[in-house]
């Protein structure tokens, strides 16, 4: 294992999409700066979808125009189509994300087009953002189980990161979107990835409705991964995937890897506080099991003396 893991904060993208309640831009601004100023090095800033199809993503340009970027901290932003790219590059956005499917019945549902349609769709957005200099990310969802199809072959994720891969996309995000796979499936699978992406091309997605997810992770770092994403106060959820509950909580993450002599630069008091702060914008628990039992401590014992900025 390498010392240093780079998380992927998706809080203010996968986590406020599904919330119930749409937060105004000036709070995601705030949401973003706050995360910045804890050292996460990468914050998916929001998306340029339809508003139609994801409302609480309307307003991403703006949320882009406010936030006060860190020097060295990166701000990608999802895109679903060519008209998504060239809302984001208006925006100012530097770095693109991509999303398709292991799963067909996903992929209709997630944006009313099969796998091969997307790839085809994605293909001259991942040219034309290389073109101008961004990096690209490309997400695959549904890697460990599908909610409609269930089971997915692992042959059909590999196929997919495959076509990512040949089209341009730096990096490749392996998706458990509805938060069902298991330690020795998650490591099998990314082991199976890597034999056509190389582990430091590719992230892990973990979602926690089974409670596996830091298991999983744990598994795939094993493997060789590098890259992890998670979600303050594991926000979020999955629009298309019913009962999927959020992300891996970004807090949960930090203390397992911190444990492990893991650096991630994020300094985690200040981000349980984060936590902390948008569960209440959003009138909501805290799913940071970390994150609540930390704030606790230091409610009892004050901040703990390596945290103290
Ligand atoms: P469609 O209805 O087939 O598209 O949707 P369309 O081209 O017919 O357009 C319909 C309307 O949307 C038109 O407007 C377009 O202009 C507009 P109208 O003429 O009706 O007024 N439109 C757009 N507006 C803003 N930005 C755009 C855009 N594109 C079209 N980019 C489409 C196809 C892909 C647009 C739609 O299905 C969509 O936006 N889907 C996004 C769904 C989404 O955001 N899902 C969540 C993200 S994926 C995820 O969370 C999984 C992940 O976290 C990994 C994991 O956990 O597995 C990444
Ligand atoms: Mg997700």
């Amino acid at each position: 294992m390498i010392d240093f893991i780079t998380i992927v904060e998706v809080g203010p993208r996968d986590g406020l999409q599904n919330e119930a309640n749409t937060l105004p831009a000036t709070s995601r601004i705030e949401l973003i700066d706050r995360l910045a100023n804890c050292g996460v090095p990468v914050i998916e800033a929001g998306s340029f979808v339809s508003p139609g199809w994801v409302p609480q993503m309307d307003g991403t340009g703006e949320v882009l125009a406010g936030i006060n970027p860190l020097p060295g901290t990166r701000y990608p932003v999802l895109v679903p189509n060519m008209k998504g790219f060239e809302l984001a590059s208006e925006a100012g956005a530097t770095e693109i994300a991509l999303f398709t499917a292991a799963s067909e019945s996903f992929s209709q549902r997630n944006t009313n087009c099969s796998i091969a349609e997307s790839i085809a769709r994605l293909a001259p957005v991942a040219e034309q953002a290389r073109a101008a200099g961004m990096r690209v990310r490309g997400y695959v969802s549904c890697v460990l189980g599908c909610p409609y199809e269930g089971d997915i072959e692992s042959s059909d994720v590999v196929s997919v990161c495959e076509q990512l891969a040949s089209i341009g996309c730096d990096e490749i995000s392996l998706g458990d979107t509805i938060g069902a796979g298991t330690a020795a499936e998650a490591s099998a699978l990314v082991k199976d990835v890597m034999s056509v992406v190389a582990a430091d091309r590719l992230a892990v997605h973990f979602h926690d409705t089974y409670g596996q997810a830091l298991a999983n992770i744990l598994a795939c770092l094993d493997a060789g991964i590098e890259t992890v994403d998670s979600s303050v106060a594991g926000l979020g959820g999955c629009p298309y995937a019913k009962g999927a509950s959020g992300n891996v909580a970004t807090e949960d993450v930090v203390y397992m890897l911190r444990g492990l002599g893991l650096e991630t630069g994020i300094n985690l008091h200040r981000l349980a506080e984060t936590g902390d702060w948008i569960s209440k914008q959003l009138r909501r628990a805290n799913n940071s099991r970390a994150g609540v039992a930390l704030l606790n401590k230091t409610n009892q014992q004050g901040v703990p003396e390596d945290e103290i900025e």
